[in-house]
């Protein structure tokens, strides 16, 4: 049983669209259920002021890729980073356990999509090093 939460963000997903001109950008699919996202990240100033997404996928997955848009915007691009699956199943009011993965979808993008920022502003080595993180998701 999905939460009301899940359920209003997958009959009305917020921030659906791209930008082509994105700084930060991420494509990610699951390979066991053919779900995939794509996230774009707007930041300005290493604040992330806008956040949309493309998604097919299941509803949880749907609701998580919109929540995490949520999630992101206003957020310095480093706070952004300890953004984790649970954090999105939380920000949901939880996930039934066999839909629990599926935020791993929106976790991963956002990784990604920093990452991918980082790399265009040639940042990675610095920001990343200085906070201890090592740069690998194993999407937990
Ligand atoms: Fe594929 Fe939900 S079943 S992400």
């Amino acid at each position: 049983m999905y939460s009301d939460k899940v359920l209003d963000h997958f009959h009305n997903p917020r921030n659906v669209g791209f930008f082509e001109d994105a700084e930060g950008m991420a494509q990610v699919g699951d390979p066991d259920c053919g779900d995939y996202l794509f996230l774009f990240l707007r930041i300005r100033d290493s604040m992330i002021t806008k956040a949309c997404f493309l998604c097919r996928g299941c509803p949880a997955a749907i609701a998580c890729a919109s929540v995490t848009t949520e999630l992101v915007t206003g957020l310095p691009v480093n706070d952004a980073w300890d953004i984790t699956d649970e954090t999105i199943v939380d920000a949901l009011d939880g996930l039934p356990e066999a839909k629990t993965h599926c935020s791993n979808l929106g976790a991963t993008a956002l990784h990604i999509a920093l990452f991918d920022y980082f790399h265009r502003k040639d940042k990675a080595p610095v920001e990343l090093e200085q906070r201890g993180d090592t740069g690998e998701n194993d999407g937990s």
